[in-house]
């Protein structure tokens, strides 16, 4: 059976740990691309080098050279700056977009048929952009924000109630930016609901915390954001889409009308498999829910009419 090939644009923190993820666990050969003489490279001949030891057969290629990337099956965009302290994700809107708009367009033309998962921030709007550039259909344009932000709040749900956190599930929607919606009504452990486990204020500051989980980080690393989860998070939308798992994930996807939002991308809970997003699903909310969710998604609109994207 021939390998799946994927590309991850950006050799930075998280791509090179999301390339980590995918050679360590064999599951595609992989292009680490990236504009920095040396680095792709360099990390890549690392990767290689390790792969004796974790037993993996895939092929691992550091690259300056965006014609390497031809072919593949998925792509991965990380390319761009990352936040600093006080920094919002939406503040890095111009100078990403700068990068994303070319990078995205020359990916495309190379992986006419891949799937493109942006991680890229502020990653709604970049979701867009490179919508817009690769002139794909919009279920093989993604982003990646809300497993991040759900695994989180899964975590931070776990520590809480001493149990392991392939017990909780949660989903977070709407943008990743500050006004993320982290929905407490579909927050459980083992199917028990959440409200029946923690006092509402122990609820409240986890939502909060959930909110904050990117700002926590890059105020404590002071030189960048977070890395392991978002690799991580990458990962399992890339499987999903290989080996076609149809999982379902809350992923940023095109709203077409979907939870009355048109012409934008959000956060909503998708069907993840081998054509992208397959399906988008309309969960209920509840009223505060879907306010908050409107209002995400309104504040993600703004940026996108910065940029002047429709
Ligand atoms: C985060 O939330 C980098 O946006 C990413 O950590």
């Amino acid at each position: 059976m021939k390998r799946k090939k994927v590309s991850v644009l950006g050799a930075g923190n998280v791509g090179a740990s999301l390339a980590q993820h995918l050679v360590m666990g064999g599951i595609s050969d992989v292009v680490l691309y990236d504009i920095a003489p040396g680095v792709p490279q360099g990390k890549a001949l690392d990767l290689g080098e390790a792969c004796p030891l974790w037993g993996s057969s895939v092929s691992i290629k550091g690259t300056n050279t965006i014609e390497e990337t031809a072919g593949s099956d998925v792509v991965v965009i990380t390319a761009g700056l990352a936040r600093k302290p006080g920094m919002s994700r939406d503040d890095l809107l111009q100078a990403n977009a700068s990068i994303i708009g070319v990078v995205a367009g020359e990916a495309a033309a190379h992986s006419p048929k891949s799937v493109i998962i942006m991680i890229t921030n502020p990653m709604d709007v970049m979701a867009h952009l490179a919508w817009k550039s690769s002139k794909f259909p919009p279920e093989r344009v993604l982003g990646m924000g809300g497993v991040l932000d759900s695994a989180r709040l899964r975590a931070f749900i776990a520590w809480q109630l001493d149990v392991s956190p392939k017990d909780v599930d949660a989903m977070v929607l709407g943008g990743h930016g500050d006004q993320m919606v982290p929905v407490r009504s579909l927050i459980s452990v083992k199917g028990v609901g959440i409200d029946s486990l923690l006092p509402d204020e122990k609820i409240e500051h986890i939502v909060e915390r959930t909110r904050n989980g990117g700002a926590e980080i890059v105020a404590l690393l002071k030189t960048g954001s977070a890395y392991y989860a978002p690799a991580a998070s990458a990962c399992e939308m890339v499987k999903a889409i290989l080996f076609d798992e149809k999982r379902l994930m809350p992923c940023a996807a095109y709203l077409d009308g979907q939870y009355g939002a048109k012409g934008v991308y959000a956060g909503v809970p998708v069907l993840l498999g081998k054509g992208g997003v397959e399906k988008i699903l309309e969960v209920p909310l509840t009223s505060g829910e879907k306010a908050a969710f409107d209002r995400s998604v309104s504040a993600v609109g703004q940026l996108v009419s910065v940029l002047g994207l429709s």
